[in-house]
């Protein structure tokens, strides 16, 4: 799920727009329309059966004199239970990923959440994969080179790290713009026009015209799009771990809000790593009080911004610990061996494991070779800005959010102030929306991407919409297992139930398992 690439090296890691749509907006006929479904051209690892299709799109909704299409590749799991109820579309976040490995990876697990009586449907969003990929270098090593000449600083690196960074996203820009494939595709792939191919999709699988959708992270911001685009086609839609789409189209970040957790779920983390115990956290045994440990944390940081350390060729610096950090808080299935590793960094023992570790965790979480993050989101972004005086302010709200990671990870605040390209089509409302069935919007106690208040929201406009908090950690329900959320997920699909307002749901693993 979201995001990172050597431009953006962490964070990653969302009636109606009538009014925005002025120009004639086609579509496909009809008739021409049918996916062709078969095999897959890659390696299946899901233990159902999936099959494969592809589904020519208009490449330019807003151009009727263009009949120039382009081909969305997407993946299908068949219902579990017959006879099917239609089918269910998946995005899984970005915006950057595509969505078909992904869903491949866990179609048993999503046919559970759904109840068995759907089919399962991931598409890669243009931009991404193969489909209008929105790339500004010929080679993955042009775009690695690029990210070291022009690096987004941590805020705190030093007294110039700020106008330094700005400066370095005015020439990544300005590599984008000197590209002439990224001219057309910096207007084509915006979010807008995803919304439009995923309604494409639906009028092609010819069910009852109605979408029903899982958006996870950006795809919660996908779905609040298409939602407010298409209000009455909407049927069941699920947006977890949520982005507050104001934010998205207006601010320069995914989401200036993104942090508001952070800190609240570091601190949880630690408290739970005192309760249980030496024998299940080994940070347990550096202090005795969670706020102590804390402390001995953050003067962690501090150490190494102060003495960095060569690893053969990894520097441990601060940035590596405060990343180190925050993997903890989006993974928690991977706290209790993390908190090893931080315990042999506290104690400069086993430092080759401890670079082999956050090495490993960084390859697993790489993105595609490809600049369509950047892409999308700065084509969909409507302001732009040429001075750092008008980026200054989002930068320190975004500082400002987290004690903790806030000056670390803030740098994506200035990305899309000088982009150099707008998506032909953007969402300009204000996602005052009533959906033809009111959204589930679903939101962790402690995402440190996505904070509940960002679920609240957004569930503030979507008429008849509830948010189910679920009481955990990590970015987005599925990072850990409810018995609870997965009920709530289930009578959602099965009939339209959405849980009371308030509803709060409890996961079901420890944190801290034994060792
Ligand atoms: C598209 O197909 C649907 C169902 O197959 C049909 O009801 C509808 O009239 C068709 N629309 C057009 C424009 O052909
Ligand atoms: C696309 O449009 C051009 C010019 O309007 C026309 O010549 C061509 O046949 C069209 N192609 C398709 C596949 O409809
Ligand atoms: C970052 O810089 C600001 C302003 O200089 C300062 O208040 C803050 O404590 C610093 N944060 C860290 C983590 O060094
Ligand atoms: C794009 O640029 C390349 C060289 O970088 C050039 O060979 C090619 O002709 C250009 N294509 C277009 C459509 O301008
Ligand atoms: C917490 O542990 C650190 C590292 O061992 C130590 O330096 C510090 O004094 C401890 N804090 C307290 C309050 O004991
Ligand atoms: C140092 O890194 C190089 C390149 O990644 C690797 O081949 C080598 O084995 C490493 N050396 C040690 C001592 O880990
Ligand atoms: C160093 O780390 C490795 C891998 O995590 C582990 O197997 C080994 O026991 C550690 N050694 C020490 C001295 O802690
Ligand atoms: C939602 O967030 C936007 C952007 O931060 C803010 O302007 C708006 O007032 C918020 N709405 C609610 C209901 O909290
Ligand atoms: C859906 O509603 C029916 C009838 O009220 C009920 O029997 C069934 O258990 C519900 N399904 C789920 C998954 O809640």
């Amino acid at each position: 799920m979201p995001a990172m690439t050597v431009f953006i090296t962490f964070i990653n890691l969302l009636a109606l727009a009538p009014a925005v749509l002025g120009s004639p907006l086609h579509t496909l006929t009809n008739s021409s329309q049918q996916i062709k479904w078969g095999p897959c051209d890659f390696q299946s690892v899901s233990p159902l059966p999936v099959e494969c299709g592809t589904l020519l799109v208009p490449v330019d909704y807003t151009n009727t004199a263009c009949n120039e299409t382009v081909a969305l590749s997407l993946l299908r799991s068949r219902a579990v239970k017959a006879p099917s109820k239609g089918s269910i579309l998946f995005n899984f976040g970005g915006p950057g990923y595509g969505a078909i490995h992904t869903l491949d990876l866990m179609t048993a697990s999503f046919h559970g959440l759904t109840g068995g009586q759907y089919d399962l449907i991931a598409f890669d969003p243009r931009g991404v994969e193969k489909t209008l990929t929105f790339s500004c270098f010929d080679t993955p090593v042009d775009r690695k080179i690029a990210g070291y000449k022009y690096p987004l600083l941590p805020l705190n690196a030093s007294d110039v790290a700020l106008v330094d960074t700005w400066a370095n996203t005015q020439a990544l820009s300005n590599i984008c713009r000197n590209r002439n494939t990224t001219t057309d595709r910096g207007a084509l792939v915006g979010t807008a026009f995803v919304a439009r191919d995923m309604m494409q999709i639906v009028d092609a699988l010819g069910e009852d015209g109605l979408l029903r959708f899982w958006g996870i992270s950006y795809g919660s911001l996908l779905g609040a799009t298409v939602a407010a685009m298409f209000p009455d086609r909407m049927d069941r839609l699920v947006l977890d771990g949520v982005v507050n789409g104001h934010n998205y189209y207006h601010r320069f970040d995914i989401d200036v809000d993104s942090l508001l957790s952070a800190d609240a779920a570091f601190r949880a983390i630690l408290s739970e790593c005192i309760a249980v115990g030496p024998a299940k956290c080994a940070l347990a045994t550096v202090n005795s009080t969670a706020s102590e440990l804390e402390a001995t944390l953050i003067q962690l940081i501090e150490d190494f911004k102060a003495n960095p350390i060569a690893v053969n060729t990894t520097i441990i610096n601060a940035m590596f610990v405060v990343q180190l950090y925050y993997i903890v808080i989006k993974y928690p299935s991977a706290i209790a061996n993390a908190a090893v590793h931080i315990n042999y960094l506290l104690h400069r023992r086993n430092l080759t494991a401890v670079v082999d570790y956050y090495n490993g965790l960084q390859a697993g979480i790489a993105m595609g070779d490809d600049d369509s993050l950047w892409g999308i989101k700065c084509g969909d972004t409507i302001p732009r800005a040429t001075e750092l005086a008008d980026v200054r302010p989002e930068v320190e709200h975004m500082a400002k959010s987290s004690e903790i990671f806030g000056s670390y990870l803030t740098t994506l605040a200035t990305q899309c102030a000088p982009w150099p390209f707008e998506a032909k089509e953007r969402y300009l409302g204000d996602f005052k929306v009533k959906t033809k069935v009111p959204v589930l919007f679903v939101g962790n106690t402690y995402d440190p991407v996505t904070p509940v208040a960002s679920a609240r929201n957004m569930s503030a406009s979507f008429e008849g919409s509830v948010v189910l908090e679920q009481r955990g950690f990590g970015h987005a329900s599925t990072s850990q297992s409810s018995a609870c959320t997965a009920k709530v997920l289930r009578a959602y699909f099965a009939n339209g139930t959405l849980p009371e307002a308030g509803t709060v749901c409890e996961v079901d693993t420890p944190l801290f398992k034994s060792r």
